[in-house]
C-alpha cells in the first residue's frame, strides 16, 4: 500500500513520528512525506525531524508566510502536482492546519482516498481558522481515525452515518508519542537548569484569537504578568506570538524563551507547577504529564479534560484567568482516567488501513 502523507506545522511533525513508526513497523505500508513547509525555522520543523526520527520528507514546498487563502491555495496546487506523480493508493492528512485542508482537498478531487487522523473534533467556533478545516476535512475522508469518543459523537450528529465513509475511534497518537518519547526526553539535561528556575509555570500561547486581536492579547499578557509575581511564568515563544507583540509594542514581565523541540516540551511540562495555554495539543499533552490546565480560549475540543475538571476555560478577562490559576494550583486530582486510548493508536491505524 502506498500512501502520501501531508505535513506543514509542528503537532503534525509530533503525531507522524508516531503514526509512520507504525508504517515502518507493519512492513507493507510505502510512506511517502510531503512537507508543505508551512511551519519552516529550524525550531520550528528541523528540530522535531532531527529529534523524532520522522522519514526525511521526498517533498518540501516552502509554502509559508502567506495569507489563508494564498497558503491554502498554492499548496492546493503543488500538492496536486505531487499526487498526480505519485498516484498513491490513499492520502493522509493530520489535525486542522491550512495543510490539512489542502492536502485533502487535492485528493479528494483527483479522486484519491483521503485519510484524517485526528477526525471529528468540534470547538463549535468557525471564527477559528482550524474549526473551518477540520468540518471540510472531515467531509472530504473517506477513513476518519477519531482519537476519542466525542469526536465519533460529533461525527454522528453531523450525519456521517449516512455518508460514504468510515469512522473509527482508535484513541490519540499525541498519546502513542509521550509514552514512546519520554524516557527518551527525560536522559536529556535538566530543562529547569537551563531555564534557571526551580517552580513555574508552563505557558504557550500562539492563536489568531489570542495575538490578533488586541484586548484580547493585552488583557492576557497582564494577566500573565500579574501570575508571574507568584510564581514565574515562562513561554516558549511562537512567531506568530513574538511578531504581534512587537506589533502591539507590548513588552511583557514574565520570561519568554525560544521555541523548545518536543524533548524539551515533554520535560519542560513535566517540571512545570501548572499549564497555561491557548493550544489544542498542549492540553492533552498536559494531562498525560499529569498537569492540570489553564485554557485561555472560550471553546475545547477536548472536552472530556473540562468536564473532569483536569482543565477550565477563562476566555480573556485577567480577573478569570487569575482566580483560575490560583484555583488550579490548588486541586490535587487523579490523572487516571484512559480517554485517549491506551497508547496503541497508530498500531491501530496502520491496522486498519491494512485490513
Ligand atoms: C498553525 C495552524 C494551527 C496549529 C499551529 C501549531 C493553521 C490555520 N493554523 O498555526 O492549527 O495549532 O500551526 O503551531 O494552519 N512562522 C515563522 N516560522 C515558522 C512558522 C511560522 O516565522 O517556522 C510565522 C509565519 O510566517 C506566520 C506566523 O508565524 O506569520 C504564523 O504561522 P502560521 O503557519 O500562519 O500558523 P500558526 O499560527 O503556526
Amino acid at each position: 500500500m502506498k500512501i502520501v502523507t501531508i505535513i506543514g506545522a509542528r503537532p503534525q511533525f509530533i503525531k507522524a513520528a508516531a503514526v509512520s513508526r507504525a508504517f515502518e513497523e507493519s512492513k507493507k505500508i510505502e510512506e511517502i512525506i510531503v512537507h508543505t513547509g508551512q511551519h519552516f525555522d529550524t525550531s520550528m520543523s528541523e528540530v522535531f525531524f532531527q529529534e523524532l526520527q520522522i522519514p526525511v520528507p521526498k517533498y518540501n514546498l516552502s509554502i509559508n508566510s502567506l495569507s489563508h487563502g494564498a497558503m491554502t491555495g498554492r499548496m492546493l496546487e503543488e500538492i496536486e502536482k505531487v499526487l498526480l506523480l505519485e498516484k498513491p493508493d490513499c492520502v493522509l492528512v493530520y489535525g486542522d492546519t491550512n495543510s490539512t485542508v489542502a492536502g485533502a482537498l487535492a485528493a479528494k478531487k483527483l479522486h484519491m482516498k483521503v485519510i484524517h487522523v485526528e477526525a471529528g473534533l468540534r470547538s463549535f467556533n468557525m471564527a477559528m481558522p482550524e474549526e473551518i478545516n477540520r468540518i471540510v476535512t472531515d467531509r472530504l475522508s473517506d477513513i476518519l481515525f477519531c482519537p476519542t469518543e466525542q469526536a465519533v459523537k460529533n461525527l454522528i450528529k453531523e450525519g456521517f452515518e449516512h455518508f460514504n465513509c468510515k469512522y473509527h475511534c482508535v484513541g490519540d497518537v499525541m498519546y502513542d508519542a509521550v509514552l514512546h518519547f519520554l524516557p527518551i526526553a527525560e536522559a536529556k539535561p535538566d530543562i529547569k537548569k537551563r531555564i534557571g528556575l526551580d517552580q513555574y509555570i508552563a505557558c504557550t500561547l500562539h492563536r489568531q484569537e489570542t495575538t490578533d486581536n488586541k484586548i484580547h492579547f493585552k488583557n492576557v499578557i497582564e494577566a500573565l504578568d500579574v501570575i508571574h509575581k507568584q510564581i514565574p511564568v515562562v513561554l516558549p515563544i511562537h512567531p506568530r506570538t513574538k511578531k504581534m507583540l512587537q506589533s502591539f509594542e507590548l513588552e511583557p514581565e514574565f520570561k519568554i524563551i525560544e521555541p523548545l523541540g518536543y524533548l524539551d516540551m515533554l520535560n519542560f511540562v513535566s517540571g512545570s507547577a501548572l499549564v497555561i495555554t491557548d493550544s489544542g495539543g498542549l492540553q492533552k499533552e498536559a494531562y498525560f504529564l499529569k498537569k492540570c490546565c489553564v485554557i485561555i480560549r472560550n471553546d475545547t475540543e477536548w472536552t472530556e479534560l473540562t468536564n473532569a475538571g483536569y482543565a477550565m476555560l477563562t476566555g480573556y478577562d485577567p480577573t478569570v484567568i487569575n482566580k483560575t490559576v490560583t484555583k488550579l494550583l490548588d486541586t490535587k486530582l487523579s490523572f487516571a482516567e484512559q480517554f485517549y486510548g491506551d497508547g496503541g493508536a497508530a498500531r491501530i491505524i496502520a491496522n486498519t488501513l491494512l485490513k
